[in-house]
């Protein structure tokens, strides 16, 4: 069991990425039980929750590395929430000291987002409905860098080569393999029309009932055709990528963030068509194998459908039933579009260094 203390510590200000990190590791290869009994000895719960608020206090001033320290940690929490441990005791899922160091670095990630994503001036009417929030949506998306960016347009589609597809798959494991569970988080407590969309979607994410063509699985096969080896997969995460699927999870998860979940997942399957055909045209100039593109081909036209039915009836319904919603949707608009742009980048100048 591990029998480490926080005591002495959380004094260090330098180390605290390092120590939180470290102390980290060691409680997720413990059960839930052993975790919170150890956190019940010593004050080493509220030292634990003290170092993990040191670190959002470092995120807050900006410095880079407790940013990427918050995100690999949180990813690693979030990894427990999207698999299915052996049994109730032997994981460290069960453990309410995760619970809620959890919940305090999705607040330093909450406002980091905040205070670092650009704020667009976008004018809203003061009676706004429905269909009017959904063009300015349009608008903000059509107006924004990442979307069509350079990185899909030009380099992956012109120039990539079978190693830079391969990069390019292995940093989006962290939101397509879960994108159905991601939509099964986001419409708990829906109703109607909304709840009715999402189901849509879901199914769709499950080929229809087709378990040949469920989403999940035809990834795999592209991943399969390239080699990616599974084992890799996870590791070599850019911190881009790491940030993507954490800010999937924090707003299709929580419930207190639906509206910006709304308008987040709503740009994303509005942005994905347009995207697809890049990465196809790049498959095809490398002669990868036909049949293990179906996920691209299938989200060309499917994503279509669901970016529609999202606008209208998920963001436009909530809008028209209550206004001040919009505020929300707008801001998981934004964020999808920013934190897209900061991965893209990185690709770009990965890509820039490479060939250099
Ligand atoms: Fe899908
Ligand atoms: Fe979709």
């Amino acid at each position: 069991m591990f029998s480490g203390s926080v005591l002495g510590k959380i004094a260090d200000h330098e180390s605290v990425g390092k120590n939180f990190s470290e102390i980290m590791s060691n409680l997720l290869l413990q059960s839930g039980d052993d975790i919170d009994s150890w956190s019940d000895q010593n004050s080493n719960m509220v030292l634990i929750l003290e170092l993990a608020k040191s670190l959002n206090s470092q995120v807050a001033e900006g410095q880079a590395s407790a940013v990427n320290t918050l995100h690999e940690v949180l990813n690693r929490l979030y990894s427990l929430d999207f698999e299915i441990p052996k049994d109730s005791q032997s994981g460290p899922h069960s453990s309410y000291t995760l619970r809620a160091i959890q919940s305090i670095l999705e607040k330093g990630a909450m406002d980091h987002l905040e205070n670092t994503v650009t704020n667009l001036e976008v004018s809203i009417p003061r009676k706004l409905s429905g269909s009017e929030a959904v063009k300015i949506i349009k608008d903000v998306i059509h107006a924004h860098g990442a979307f069509d960016h350079p990185y899909y347009k030009t380099t992956l589609r012109e120039h990539a080569n079978i190693e830079d597809l391969k990069y390019y798959f292995a940093q989006e494991i962290t939101v397509d393999p879960r994108f159905d569970d991601l939509i099964a988080n986001l419409q708990v407590g829906l109703r109607g029309i909304a709840k009715m969309e999402l189901a849509h979607n879901y199914w769709d994410e499950m080929g229809n009932g087709e378990p040949s063509e469920v989403h999940t699985d035809l990834f795999k096969r592209a991943t399969d055709a390239l080699g990616i080896c599974e084992k890799s997969l996870g590791q070599n995460l850019s911190f881009e990528s790491i940030l993507c699927g954490n800010v999937s999870v924090l707003l299709a998860c929580r419930r207190d963030n639906f509206y910006r979940g709304a308008g987040y997942f709503g740009a994303m399957e509005y942005l994905v068509p347009i995207r697809m055909d890049h990465v196809l045209h790049c498959w095809k100039r490398n002669k990868l194998p036909s049949d293990a593109i179906r996920y691209h081909e299938v989200h060309m036209s499917v994503d279509e459908q669901h970016s529609e039915g999202w606008f209208k009836n998920v963001i436009e319904k909530a809008v028209d039933e209550n206004p001040a919603c919009f505020a929300e949707i707008l801001e998981g608009v934004i964020w999808r579009l920013e934190t897209s742009m900061w991965y893209l980048d990185m690709l770009e100048s990965r890509s820039s260094a490479l060939t250099a």
